[in-house]
């Protein structure tokens, strides 16, 4: 092999490399989402792509019966303002912060979620009778920490799936 065939050579691979080394962002997608773990969320674009947009934030029927909230804590609230659940079915809830690390507490049960940004906090929930639970933020998070809450309305298992999407989302309105 000549050294003008091996220069050449070397240069086609420097310049192909390069390419994907520009674009590694879109390459390498798949491998940073495996590496940051399923549960990393962008804080910075919740309300603009994925699972926290608003219209997919409230409760959502699963197949099996039981039910999936998602909501956003940030600075000083949660969405939405009124959260409603079937009572007696499992409550799977997803929620993310959009600025500082919140609590949400369930007044009258145990049930107490850190809420971080950059991560979905999970958790498995479940109301047994219908009722009216005041869900106030645990978690000092600045000045208005104090005021920040939301509401859960537990109802009746078969009244639930009677509602519309819109009523289901939140109940702040009725
Ligand atoms: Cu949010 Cu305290």
């Amino acid at each position: 092999m000549n050294w003008r065939k091996l220069r050449t050579f070397l240069l086609t691979v420097l310049v192909l490399s390069l390419i994907p080394a520009t674009r590694y962002y879109q390459i390498d997608l798949p491998l940073l989402r495996f590496l940051r773990g399923s549960r990393h969320v962008d804080p910075l674009s919740l309300q603009l792509a994925g699972e926290f947009v608003e219209n997919n934030l409230g409760t959502e029927q699963d197949p099996d019966g039981s039910v999936t909230v998602r909501m956003i804590a940030q600075q000083y609230l949660f969405i939405p303002h009124c959260v409603l659940v079937p009572a007696g079915v499992p409550v799977h809830l997803r929620i993310t912060s959009a600025d500082a690390v919140h609590s949400l507490t369930f007044d009258g049960t145990d049930y107490k979620v850190k809420v971080l940004p950059g991560t979905i906090s999970e958790a498995q929930l479940q109301f047994p009778h219908p009722g009216e639970y005041k869900m106030p933020c645990r978690e000092f998070c600045g000045a208005g920490h104090y005021a920040m809450r939301s509401e859960l309305k537990v109802v009746p298992r078969e009244q639930f799936p009677v509602l519309q999407p819109e009523e289901r989302g939140n109940c702040a309105a009725q």
